[in-house]
C-alpha cells in the first residue's frame, strides 16, 4: 500500500527549496507525477510475475452473471502487483452444451463483451464441457450442424486449435483441452486427452529445456482429493468417481509428467477447492468464479478466483481470492 502521508511531506519538500537540485525532466512533470512507484516484491524483482486463473465463469445473461465477472476482472486487476495475464479456466459460459446455437452465440458474445470491457491484459481461454456447442443433441442440432462440437468456441475466440502452448518470463504454459466424447452412453463427455494431443504433449515436454519451469492448464482435474467429500463417492466398500469428474488419464499423465520439471498442474470443473502437492507438483483444482453457477457460494467455497505468483525457480504463491460478491438469487 503506498503511504501518501510520505509522498506529501516528499512533495511540499520538493516545493520548498530543494527544486534546483532535481533534472530538468522531474521539474516538467506535472503534480502526481515523478512519485517514486511502490517498491517491487522481492520475488517480482527478481524475474517473477503474477497472473490470474478465472475458471468456471459460466456466463449468462441471467443472475447479473456479466456484472458479476466484470467485478471479478476489476478485483483481479486490482492491488498493487499487477497480473501479467489471465488464464481462463473453461466453462465461459452456460451452457453450449444443450444451448441452440443462436443461444450459444450469444453467451459467447457476451463473455468477450465483458472481457473486452474490462480488461486489456492477455487472456488464455481454456476449453470447458460447457463451451462445446451441442453434444447433448437437444434443439435438433446434429453433427452436420454448422460449427458443432468445439469448431462454434474456436471460430468465437479465434483458437487455431483447443489447445496450445505459451512462454512467459521464463516458464512455459501449456493449455490443454480434454474434454472428450463420451465412450459411455450414459455421459456426454469424459476427461482425457485424445491420443494426437497427448502424442503433441509428449514431443513438446520432450522438446522443453528441463530447467523450464512448466505450468499445465485444463479444464477438468488430473488429481484432486476434492470428491473425497461428496457424498456417494463411498459405497459398497469402494471408492467412485466418474471420468467426467476427475480426469480418467491421470496414471498415463502421471507417468509422462515424472520425466519433465513440472510444478503446476491447474484445472477447475469441481466448483471446490484444493491444492495438492504430490511427487513435486502442485494441483491446484480452483475455486469458481460463478461459486454455486451464481447462486451463491458452492458447498462453503465462495465465488473466487485463483492468484498465482511464479518464481524463476520454479516456486508457486497460491492464493484463493474471493472478490465480494452476492449473488443476486441468494
Ligand atoms: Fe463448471
Amino acid at each position: 500500500m503506498s503511504d501518501p502521508t510520505r509522498r506529501d511531506f516528499l512533495r511540499g519538500t520538493i516545493g520548498a527549496g530543494l527544486a534546483s537540485a532535481l533534472p530538468l525532466t522531474a521539474l516538467a512533470q506535472k503534480p502526481g507525477q515523478g512519485v517514486p512507484p511502490a517498491p517491487m516484491e522481492a520475488w517480482q524483482a527478481a524475474g517473477g510475475f503474477r497472473f490470474v486463473h478465472l475458471t468456471d465463469i459460466h456466463i449468462e445473461p441471467e443472475l447479473e452473471a456479466a456484472r458479476g465477472l466484470a467485478k471479478c476482472l476489476e478485483a483481479a486487476q486490482a492491488g498493487k502487483v499487477s497480473p501479467d495475464f489471465i488464464v481462463s479456466g473453461g466453462d465461459l459460459v452456460f451452457d453450449a452444451l444443450e444451448a441452440s446455437p443462436q443461444r450459444a452465440k450469444e453467451l459467447f458474445n457476451l463473455y468477450k463483451k465483458v472481457i473486452a470491457n474490462h480488461t486489456s491484459l492477455p487472456v488464455h481461454p481454456t476449453i470447458g464441457n460447457h463451451d462445446v456447442f451441442g453434444w447433448a443433441r437437444k434443439n435438433g442440432i446434429t453433427p452436420a450442424t454448422f460449427e458443432y462440437g468445439k469448431a462454434m468456441v474456436k471460430d468465437l475466440l479465434g483458437l487455431k486449435e483447443t489447445y496450445y502452448e505459451f512462454d512467459h518470463k521464463g516458464w512455459r504454459f501449456f493449455v490443454l483441452d480434454n474434454i472428450q466424447p463420451a465412450a459411455n452412453a450414459a455421459q456426454i463427455y469424459q476427461g482425457n486427452l485424445d491420443r494426437t494431443q497427448f502424442e503433441w504433449l509428449a514431443e513438446r515436454l520432450k522438446r522443453t529445456d528441463p530447467k523450464i519451469p512448466i505450468a499445465i492448464c485444463e479444464h477438468i482435474p488430473l488429481m484432486t482429493v476434492t470428491p473425497f467429500a461428496f457424498p456417494g463417492t463411498y459405497h459398497d466398500g469402494k471408492w467412485e468417481m466418474s471420468n467426467s469428474l476427475v480426469c480418467g488419464d491421470t496414471v498415463e499423465r502421471l507417468k509422462l509428467y515424472r520425466d519433465y520439471n513440472i510444478r503446476l498442474c491447474l484445472s477447475g470443473h469441481i466448483h471446490q477447492l484444493d491444492r495438492v502437492e504430490y511427487r513435486g507438483i502442485t494441483f491446484i483444482c480452483d475455486g469458481a468464479v460463478c461459486g454455486n453457477w451464481w447462486k451463491g457460494p458452492r458447498d462453503g467455497v465462495k465465488e473466487g478466483f485463483g492468484q498465482l505468483d511464479l518464481k524463476p525457480d520454479g516456486g508457486i504463491d497460491y492464493t484463493y481470492r474471493d472478490y465480494g460478491w452476492r449473488a443476486v438469487a441468494s
